[in-house]
């Protein structure tokens, strides 16, 4: 089983916190819901370009060494106006440092976009291509990615059981797959 981080992009007890601990529950994963950590905005200072490092001592420092460890990224996040949620956004910001030494080339990504949207609505493909480019921009191999609809509510992942264990069901494989 591959090492995994799980990068959860919604502050409420919803969908996407209730999918990351499905998977974690099934694997060794860790889940992160990035809204409970403490993580300052990207200034665009660019200091991390020379130094290698950001000028925030915050969070961060601990999750970067987290995911310099993991072979597979998964990120689940609620699709908000078609894109990724702010706090994916804001933690992929500050992932600038290791972007620049190149430490997350060659990373498993796996995506998940939540949303209230119905089958064949392109916002939450929109959101999960946004996080494609960021995975691409950064040298990641992108190996799965799953959108999932009609989610409003909070527990509206819980009701609907077959989607929830379908889409675990393929990431844990996906977890299992040697590279
Ligand atoms: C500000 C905002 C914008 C949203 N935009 C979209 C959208 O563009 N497409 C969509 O399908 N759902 C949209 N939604 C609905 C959320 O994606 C949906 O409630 C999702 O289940 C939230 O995930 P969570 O339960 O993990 O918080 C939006 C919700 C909010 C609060």
């Amino acid at each position: 089983m591959k090492k995994a981080i799980i990068l959860v992009g919604s502050a409420r007890n919803g969908n996407s916190l209730y999918l990351a601990q499905r998977i974690a529950d099934n694997t060794k994963a860790d889940v992160v819901q990035i809204a409970s950590k403490n993580i300052s905005m990207c200034t665009g200072c660019l200091e991390c370009d020379e130094t290698k490092k950001c000028v925030f001592a915050d969070d961060m420092v601990e999750l970067i060494s987290d995911i310099v460890k993991s072979n597979a990224v998964i990120i689940i996040s609620p699709t908000r106006w078609g894109l990724m949620s702010g706090d994916v956004k804001l933690f992929i910001d500050r992932l600038n440092p290791i972007a620049t030494t190149e430490e997350l080339v060659g990373k498993e990504l796996i995506t998940v976009a939540i949303g209230q949207s119905e089958q064949g609505d392109s916002s939450i493909q929109h959101a999960l291509d946004s996080l494609a480019f960021f995975g691409e921009s950064a040298g990641m191999e992108l190996i799965g990615s799953f959108p999932i609809y009609e989610c409003l509510s909070n527990e509206d992942l819980v009701l609907n059981a077959s989607v929830a264990d379908e889409v675990t069901g393929n990431i844990i494989k996906l977890l299992e797959t040697e590279k």
